[in-house]
């Protein structure tokens, strides 16, 4: 069992997709659906939006409680997303198969060491001139900055063991800031076209969770 077979098992997850991913999914505006995939597609959120939207879409998720709960919600809304059991660095896809990859806090979990394959794994998948829309925690997020008292660091931006709010329990987490994903960018041959910044508090004590909304293209 993942630790996400865990969190899935024992918590609701959102049905609804955030505000910011509605308004990254209007800014891939196209006059034709699109062929879309979510990398760790969760309780499927995203995907059932996305088939409303009119585009085509698929997930992926490493966790099989996840992959069935997204499947069992668009089963029952006769959505007709396809869901696979994978990991982001190994895309069961053949390559340039998708118009626009998704990411919604999802490559922050893939241990640091390994955050440029798993983009060039996005690359590798998307058509020439395709986009990534990423949603990462900054380093403004409320674990990395507390780090000393709640978790354990790990490398350059990681955290370990968060002990406390909305992201105690989800095991290794990257947090970055605007040049960590120009580099990463830079590295994997993709091109940042728009970085917004999001922020809002959550849970209880109303911890404070800061991201970048991150829009990056395939060469074309
Ligand atoms: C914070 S949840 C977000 C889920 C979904 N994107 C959403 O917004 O509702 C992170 C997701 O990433 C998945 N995940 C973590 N590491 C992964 C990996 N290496 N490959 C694929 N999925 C992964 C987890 O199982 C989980 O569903």
């Amino acid at each position: 069992l993942t630790v996400w077979d865990d969190i899935f098992a024992t918590r609701s997850w959102g049905r609804w997709p955030a505000e910011e991913v509605v308004r990254a999914v209007a800014s891939l505006r196209s006059p034709h659906p699109l062929r879309v995939l979510e990398v760790g597609s969760g309780a499927g959120a995203q995907l059932w939006y996305l088939e409303h939207e009119g585009h085509d879409a698929f997930g992926v998720d490493v966790s099989r409680v996840g992959a069935r709960r997204a499947v069992e919600r668009l089963d029952d809304e006769r959505c007709a997303a396809r869901v696979a059991v994978a990991d982001a660095l190994r895309l069961p896809f053949p390559s340039r198969a998708f118009d626009a990859v998704l990411d919604v806090e999802t490559l922050v979990y893939v241990d640091e060491c390994h955050t440029a394959d798993a983009w060039r794994e996005v690359r590798r998948v998307l058509r020439p001139g395709g986009r990534l829309v990423a949603l990462m925690f900054t380093t403004a997020t409320y674990a990395w900055a507390d780090r000393g008292a709640i978790a354990t660091r790990v490398g350059e931006r990681s955290l370990d063991a968060i002990g406390a709010g909305p992201l105690a329990g989800t095991g290794r987490t990257a947090f970055v800031d605007e040049d960590t994903v120009r580099a990463l960018a830079l590295a994997t041959g993709m091109t940042v076209v728009d970085v917004q910044r999001r922020g809002r508090t959550a849970g209880p004590e109303r911890h404070w969770i800061d991201e970048l909304v991150v829009v990056a293209q395939a060469p074309a």
